[in-house]
């Protein structure tokens, strides 16, 4: 008969920028993913503002976790563990997922795991494609980050083969659209007007594409100020701006250094799976281009649907569910919020206590551990 560990029941709880998210899985399979996202309260600041997200974050906590349980038909008691992020991503909203994990966690006797958020942006795929081969390359592009990451096993084993030198690929996307006054976040909005563009109408620079460059980082702030020049040149010459044309060349740009220096690093690291996570895996010509790229370089390409790109729950429970299964050692009690946590941490392990090390099954030790740190 299969282990319990198999198909383990896991609670997500997201809550590293404005998304309110709680996901829970049973093994790869997606059971309920609830969202509350607070991004109108910070549309007319035009980028995410951090009090402002905590504050949301509180008042979505309880009635999202409530609809995720309602919605998977699930009991909280049933589960086998609660999952959290607990970095990268703004501190303040952190810490008000990782408060409520731990409280969920120890009211119901459930091990707690405080997991990374770039590792869980790559995991989620699982609910949509399966088992992650490994190794897989993952091209992880949102807000925040743009890296492209060789992950041997998702839940120890994830290493850097580059990442962006400035701004991340988001961050390009939400700067243009403010520069063409679309809104925030920029992304979708971009994404939408590009369709009707041509992606080859203005010639937007390519960064860090030069033979002496580095192979596999990125560089999108170059790209940023080219496209204000060139909006803002039209705009003193009186002239209209095309801002299809513009959107659709601009995204050619980003879409276009993305896909090929992914491609170039798994030919190069002999992988033959390449995944593209995060939120600007929701771009339709990032889909399109990355597809096109790897039928022809012979690379199976995974890219989860739109809606598990971006920020939600069901990342964090997937990747909570892959350390219940292959037994990696819970979180303390006293796991904190870590806004700079390293993408090479997939979890944040207790530490394990010499004499016991090798013994402890992950779930006695987080009680174990709970004692000692409550009560010392
Ligand atoms: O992963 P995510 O939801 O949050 C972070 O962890 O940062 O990514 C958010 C980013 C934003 O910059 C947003 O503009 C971008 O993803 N984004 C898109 C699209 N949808 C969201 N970028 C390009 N095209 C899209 N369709
Ligand atoms: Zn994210």
């Amino acid at each position: 008969m299969a282990d319990m560990r198999d198909e383990p029941l896991v609670l997500g709880i997201e809550t590293s920028c404005d998304e309110t998210g709680v996901g829970i899985v049973r093994g790869t399979t997606l059971l309920a993913d609830a969202v509350a996202s607070s991004v109108d309260e910070h549309a007319r600041f035009g980028g995410v503002v951090p009090e402002v997200a905590s504050r949301a974050h509180l008042e979505a906590m309880v009635p999202t976790i409530e609809r995720a349980l309602k919605e998977a038909g699930v009991s909280a008691k049933d589960l086998d563990g609660i999952a959290v992020t607990a970095g990268p991503g703004l501190a303040g909203a952190l810490l008000v997922g990782v408060s409520a994990a731990k409280a969920y966690a120890y009211a119901l006797g459930k091990p707690l795991y405080g997991v990374n958020h770039l590792a869980a942006h790559i995991c989620v795929d699982q609910l949509e494609h399966g088992p992650l081969p490994e190794p897989t390359m993952a091209l992880l592009v949102s807000g925040g980050h743009s890296s492209l990451l060789l992950s041997a096993d998702i839940t120890s084993d994830v290493r850097p083969m580059g990442a962006t030198i400035d701004d991340a690929a988001g961050e390009a996307f939400d700067k243009v659209a403010r520069v063409l006054n679309l809104g925030f976040p920029g992304g979708p909005v971009i994404d939408r007007y590009a369709r009707e563009g041509d992606p080859e109408a203005i010639a937007f620079p390519r960064g860090l594409t030069g033979p002496r460059d580095a192979a596999y980082d990125f560089s999108f702030s170059g790209l940023k100020t080219a496209v204000a020049r060139w909006i803002e040149a039209k705009r003193a010459a009186g002239e209209e701006v095309p801002v299809r044309d513009v959107a659709a060349s601009f995204q050619e740009a980003v879409v276009d250094v993305l896909t090929r220096k992914a491609v170039r690093a798994c030919k190069d690291q002999g992988v033959d799976h390449l995944m593209i996570g995060g939120g600007v895996a929701a771009n339709s010509r990032l889909r399109a281009l990355a597809q096109e790229r790897c039928e022809k370089a012979g690379i199976r390409l995974r890219v989860p649907r739109p809606k598990l790109c971006t920020d939600n729950g069901a990342m964090v429970a997937a990747l909570g569910a892959e350390m219940v299964r292959r037994d990696r050692a819970a979180s303390a009690w006293d796991l904190s919020a870590d806004s700079s946590l390293p993408v090479t941490a997939s979890h944040v392990p207790a530490e394990q206590p010499p004499h016991r090390h090798g013994h402890a099954h992950s779930h006695d030790h987080v009680h174990e551990m709970s004692k000692e740190n409550l009560y010392s």
